[in-house]
């Protein structure tokens, strides 16, 4: 039996994760803000699928919520073999109009927490010759989005470097860079939705397949769909181009929710 630690494992991407990795038969480190959403899913995954689901309660914009998980990851009596740093969060404005509190700590859940936990995940990793970790970044880390899509860019860059560096160790590396996917970010930073096209929304479930038959095929980048594949070689192309206007545009103008 392994264990699996989510980040952000309540909604959307990491509730995905989470479902597919307990029905795989591993047990689960589940970490969130909201305690009473963490244990209702520990019960149900417990329930459905007969696995260990343990909550671990951690604001990742806070120091000592980094610090909690570091502490769990760094338990060499209870060992984590798969680290999905997943939580984020899209801040609703274009550059100079969402506050700088709200910038900082973007950049504290979507990079500094990543680091730590990376680091303080694939140390034991190493030691033992074996374990995963999946950062998830955003097609966004390819087009100008403001902070989000530096962060997220910052995601994809530290991640393949970090997966070079330990190469030959027995640990996997591999940044996944999702699509729009239906989840609870958009609502939740007050984005509208309507510019986005209905074929650009991707199955969080698919996603979640597809992202880890792509680390266990040893990539270090994940980019899951065809559609934005083809995407990804337009943008190649024409940086500030379709992707470009339309991750731009999409809800980030300022003004009533
Ligand atoms: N949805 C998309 O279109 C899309 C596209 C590309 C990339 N992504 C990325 O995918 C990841 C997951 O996003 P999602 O769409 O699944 O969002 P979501 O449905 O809003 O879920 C976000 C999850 O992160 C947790 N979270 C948020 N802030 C946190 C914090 N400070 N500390 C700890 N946990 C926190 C939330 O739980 P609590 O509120 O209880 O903490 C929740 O479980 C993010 O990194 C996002 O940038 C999303």
């Amino acid at each position: 039996m392994t264990t699996a630690l989510i980040t952000g494992s309540t909604a959307g991407i990491g509730a995905a994760f989470a479902r597919r990795l307990a029905a795989d038969g591993h047990d689960l480190v589940l970490v969130a803000r909201d305690t009473k959403r963490l244990q209702e899913q520990a019960t149900e995954l417990h329930d459905r699928h007969g696995i260990e689901a343990e909550v671990l309660t951690a604001d990742l914009a806070e120091d000592d919520g980094i610090s909690s998980v570091e502490k769990r990851l760094d338990d060499h009596r209870r060992p984590v073999d798969l680290l999905v740093n997943n939580a984020g969060f899209g801040n609703k404005g274009r550059f100079l109009e969402v506050s700088m509190a709200d910038e900082l700590r973007m950049l504290k859940v979507h990079c500094e927490a990543v680091l730590r936990l990376t680091a303080a995940a694939t140390a034991p990793m190493r030691d033992r010759g074996r374990g995963g970790v999946v950062n998830v970044a955003s097609i966004a880390a390819f087009v100008p989005r403001g902070t989000y899509g530096a962060s997220k860019a910052w995601v994809v860059q530290f991640t393949q470097g970090a997966a070079r560096d330990l190469a030959g160790t027995g640990v996997r590396l591999m940044a996944l860079c999702p699509g729009f996917v239906r989840t609870e970010f958009h609502q939740r930073a007050g984005m509208g939705t309507e510019n986005i096209p209905g074929w650009m929304w991707l199955d969080a479930d698919k996603l979640v397949s597809s992202a880890l038959a792509d680390l266990a095929r040893g990539r270090t980048l994940s980019v899951p769909d065809p559609r934005y594949k083809a995407l990804m070689g337009a943008v190649k192309l024409a940086p500030r181009g379709l992707l470009g206007g339309i991750s731009s545009r999409a809800g980030r103008k300022y003004g009533p929710k």
